[in-house]
This record gives C-alpha cells, sequence and structure tokens, in this order.
C-alpha cells in the first residue's frame, strides 16, 4: 500500500546509502528528503515534518542514538526505522530502547525497506487514529479493584450487598479468570467479618495427603514428619472467613470433613481425639461444574447443598464485553500508578479488536495482554501491532474489521525478500542499486524465473501481486478482495500466509 502523501527522511553520511534509498523510495512515490549527519537530520525533521525517518546508527559526529533522542525531542509524530551496517544485539537492543520504531541491518533489500516503511505508516496511521480512555471514571470508583458496569456484574454487585449482613456459605463460580478470587476477597471486605482474619486456601495446589492437617491442623506424632503439634486453617481463622478455592478439586474424605466442620462447627486435628469448636465462614470457588460431579459422585451432594446456600455465577469476559474498555482503562491506570508503565492510551483499532476478541481466558488473560503491550508499545499508545498474533488472526478468521488504513495482518509482500537486488550499504559497496523501473524489475525476476524453469514460481508471484494489489485497493478489506479475485476467503488467507512465510 503505497501512500503517495507519506514522506520519508533518510539521516546518513554516506551520500551513497542516501541515493540509492532514495531512489527506491522516490520511485513508489514517496516524498523524501536527505540529511547528511545527525544535526542536520534533527533540522529537517523539525522543518519537513516526516512521516517515516531512516536513520543511521553510525555516523561522523552527532551518532545514531544521540540524533535519535533529539528527534524524540522534536516531536512524537514520526517513526524512525534505525539502519546499521553490523546487527549485534547490543545496538539493536538500544535503538528499540530508545524508541526506535524498528531497525534494519544493511545490506537490505528494496522489499525490505518497502515493507518496513509500509508497517510504519501502518503504525502511524493507527497511531494517529487513536481515542485516550481516561478517564472514564474518577479513581475513587476503582478504589474496589472490581470493574464493571455492566448488567451481569452489576447483578454480582447487588448479589454482594444482599448477603453482606449475613453470614452464609457462598459458593462462586465461573471460568478460570473471571475474577473469582476478587469477589470472595470483596464478599470478605463487606461482611460483618470483615475485621476478622481472611485466609484463601487452594485445594488445587496442596498435595492430597497433606491437605487435612493443612485445613484441621494435627497431633504431634500423628504421622511421619509431624514433629510438632500444628493448627490447621481453621483453628487459626477462628472468627474469620475461609476462601477455599477450586473445592471442585478435593477428595471424598476430605468434603466430609469440610461437612462436618460446617454443619457441627467442630473440627479435629489429624491424629487428634477430641473435637475443637470452631467458628468460621466459608467462601467457596470452582471453574467445574459440581452439578456433574454430584451425578458422577466425585462431590458429596449434602455438602453441594450445603455450600450453596447463596450463589455467585460470574460471567465470562465475553458475555460483558461492554466492560473492557473500563477494564482496560483501569489495568493502565494502576500499572502507571505502580510506576508500570508511560502508557495511557490505546489506538482505535487496537481498542476495537480488544472489545470484540472472544477472551477464552476472561480477565486474566486480557490483563497479560495489555500487560504484556505495556512492555512492547513505544510511546503513550498501546497499537494493533502491540497485541498478540493469536489476537489479529482471531480478527482475520472472524472477518473483524478494523478501519481503513490498518489491517489486522500485514499487505501481503510482493517477491520474497532476498531474490532482490541489493541496495548498497557500507558492506556491500560493490553493487549499485539499480531499481527504478518497477516493470523491468519484475520481468527480469519473471524472466531468471523462466530460465531456471521454475514456473510455478512464476504464477505465484503474478498472484502475489494481483492480491496485493486487491488488498490495497479494498483497503485491507479481505472479504472485498476475495471476492473481486473470485477466490473464497480461506483460500486467499492461505495465499496471504504462504507469502508472508516465504
Ligand atoms: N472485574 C474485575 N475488575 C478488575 N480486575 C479483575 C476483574 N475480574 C478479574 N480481574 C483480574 O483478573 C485476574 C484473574 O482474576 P481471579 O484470579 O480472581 O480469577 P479466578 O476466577 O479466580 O481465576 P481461576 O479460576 O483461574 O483461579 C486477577 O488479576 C484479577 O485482579
Ligand atoms: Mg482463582
Amino acid at each position: 500500500m503505497e501512500q503517495a502523501s507519506a514522506k520519508i527522511l533518510i539521516i546518513d553520511d554516506d551520500s551513497q546509502v542516501r541515493y540509492s534509498l532514495k531512489r527506491v523510495l522516490g520511485s513508489h512515490r514517496f516524498a523524501v528528503v536527505e540529511a547528511g549527519s545527525g544535526r542536520e537530520g534533527v533540522e529537517v525533521a523539525s522543518r519537513e515534518h516526516p512521516d517515516v525517518i531512516f536513520l543511521d546508527h553510525r555516523m561522523k559526529g552527532m551518532s545514531g542514538l544521540e540524533a535519535l533522542q533529539h528527534l524524540k525531542g522534536v516531536s512524537d509524530r514520526f517513526l524512525v526505522v534505525m539502519m546499521t551496517a553490523f546487527g549485534t544485539t547490543k545496538t539493536a537492543i538500544e535503538a528499540m530502547k530508545f524508541g526506535a520504531f524498528d531497525y534494519i541491518v544493511k545490506p537490505f533489500d528494496v522489499q525490505q525497506v518497502l515493507e518496513l516503511v509500509n508497517s510504519a505508516l501502518e503504525a502511524k496511521a493507527d497511531r494517529d487514529k487513536t481515542e485516550a480512555y481516561e478517564p472514564l471514571l474518577d479513581s475513587d470508583d476503582y478504589k474496589e479493584g472490581i470493574v464493571g458496569s455492566s448488567q451481569p456484574m452489576q447483578e454480582v454487585f447487588k448479589q454482594i450487598g444482599q448477603i453482606a449482613a449475613s453470614d452464609v456459605t457462598v459458593l462462586i463460580t465461573g471460568e478460570s479468570g473471571t475474577g473469582k478470587e476478587l469477589i470472595a476477597k470483596a464478599i470478605y471486605r463487606h461482611s460483618l467479618r470483615s475485621a476478622g482474619p481472611y485466609v484463601p486456601v487452594n485445594c488445587a495446589t496442596i498435595p492430597e495427603n497433606l491437605i487435612e492437617s493443612e485445613l484441621f491442623g494435627h497431633e504431634k506424632g500423628s504421622f511421619t514428619g509431624a514433629t510438632k503439634t500444628r493448627k490447621g486453617t481453621f483453628e487459626i481463622c477462628d472468627r474469620g472467613t475461609i476462601f477455599l478455592d477450586e473445592i471442585g478439586d478435593m477428595t471424598l474424605a476430605t468434603q466430609t470433613k469440610i461437612l462436618r466442620a460446617l454443619q457441627e462447627g467442630e473440627i479435629q486435628r489429624v491424629g487428634g481425639s477430641s473435637p475443637i469448636k470452631v467458628d468460621v465462614r466459608l467462601i467457596a470457588a470452582t471453574n467445574k461444574d459440581l452439578e456433574q460431579l454430584v451425578e458422577e459422585k466425585q462431590f458429596r451432594q449434602d455438602l453441594y447443598y450445603r455450600l450453596h446456600v447463596a450463589r455467585i455465577r460470574l460471567p465470562k469476559l465475553i458475555e460483558r464485553n461492554e466492560d473492557i474498555p473500563e477494564l482496560v482503562d483501569f489495568m493502565l491506570q494502576r500499572l502507571g500508578k505502580q510506576g508500570n508503565t508511560e502508557v495511557r492510551r490505546v489506538s482505535a483499532n487496537a481498542r476495537t479488536l480488544l472489545t470484540r476478541y472472544s477472551w477464552p481466558g476472561n480477565v486474566r488473560q486480557l490483563e497479560n495482554v495489555i500487560n504484556r503491550a505495556c512492555v512492547i508499545a513505544q510511546g503513550d499508545t498501546i497499537l494493533l501491532k502491540d497485541l498478540p498474533q493469536e489476537l489479529t488472526d482471531w480478527a482475520v478468521e472472524n472477518g473483524v474489521e478494523l478501519s481503513p488504513g490498518t489491517s489486522a495482518k500485514p499487505p501481503v509482500p510482493g517477491p520474497k525478500a532476498g531474490e532482490e537486488k541489493r541496495l548498497s550499504g557500507r558492506s556491500d559497496k560493490g553493487s549499485t542499486a539499480r531499481e527504478g523501473d518497477n516493470l523491468t524489475d519484475c520481468f527480469d525476476r519473471l524472466y531468471q524465473l523462466l530460465r531456471e524453469k521454475n514456473r510455478e514460481a512464476i504464477l505465484k508471484v503474478i498472484e502475489s501481486e494481483m492480491i496485493r494489489r486487491a488488498l490495497a485497493e479494498s483497503e485491507g478489506n479481505q472479504a472485498k478482495a476475495s471476492r473481486f479475485l473470485g477466490m473464497t476467503r480461506a483460500t486467499l488467507r492461505k495465499r496471504i500466509d504462504t507469502v508472508s512465510n516465504g
């Protein structure tokens, strides 16, 4: 997707690099300006407002990294691609750390340069369409640490309020990552026992032979290794609240003892002979289908009834996706307060994708995606490119239309990289670039393939060029492009994958 109006600045003290880059970019209708040093580059950038800057890493006078820092001071509207003759880990890391958009090692080929410019322009278009999240809510509204204006979550909050004044056992169910632990804590905070202890116990992570002793304690000498008498959670938590997480993973034997503790209000230590009175409130949670476990006799029916005196079902994130912008806002604010990110905004496309995605891992997955995006993002905005591939792939598969100027997947590249003529660079002084006339180049390449009797590759080159044009014309809309090309969307996607993966 060539964008006629885009302006590119090349900063390099090697005139040959400037010359050949200018020829390639100029022939693709980009406006090109040049600078022969870092200092001059900073001046030209502030005067010309380029969209993308190619910046040499090693220059006489002001170094590339220094220039990069000055450029950041000029404006954050352009994206900088660092160029270097040597691909070392250190320079690559430094360049990205100082906020370069990307990094390219000389000698590079035409295709590589064009792809980079296109992806920089896409990222820029994406960023320019950014909408700020903040401030959706006052930070006061986030004090509870639970976000949810949607109807299903409002129901949950109402239920918490309704049971706040009673001491009933609560069963929280919901898929993994829906916030069961968070809600359990909120129930406790709003309960009559909020001044007492709150102890979470995860039944799935404590080994079976230890869970009884963990919950009910043991007498000295009751089993090998029991060198001292020890109190269990029920005793420690007297007058408090125990959160029994993953209760569906508990053995039948332990279930019996829990039932007794609930019914009789007493427990017995492992190896102990006399019952001990306890006063605890139980909140239990599971992502398993307890009804089914009861049917399969894996879970005691009487305990099941005893537990779900009050029951809170947490909705899947997809069932309350109108909460997603607020959740993202909340997560960004929290990360910002912890000093972990400068990111404050999300581009329109990234936001569309975040809101539409299916989130099998629910809020936890969203949290992971946002944390990761904040680490990768350059500047203060999460862009589409900062979201994991699985999300963008999902968008393509599910025909989620992202606004023009960006496509969920990068546009189909032209002929394979590496087969192109090299552009001149310091380590490649001998070969002068001859690209300019695209058509001649293209036929040269096809003729070479014919010489190699590689007819299949010839068809592929032609097809991928047709696909590229169709996608460009439809602004990345695969449904439209596939209709035009007379192929199914699945076939089109397969072709795109083949070409992108080389
Ligand atoms: N409504 C919400 N508002 C803000 N953050 C939330 C919300 N729901 C969940 N989270 C966050 O998502 C993450 C997962 O929540 P939590 O651990 O409570 O889920 P869970 O249902 O217990 O998951 P699992 O079944 O895997 O244990 C936590 O970091 C939590 O802070
Ligand atoms: Mg949990």
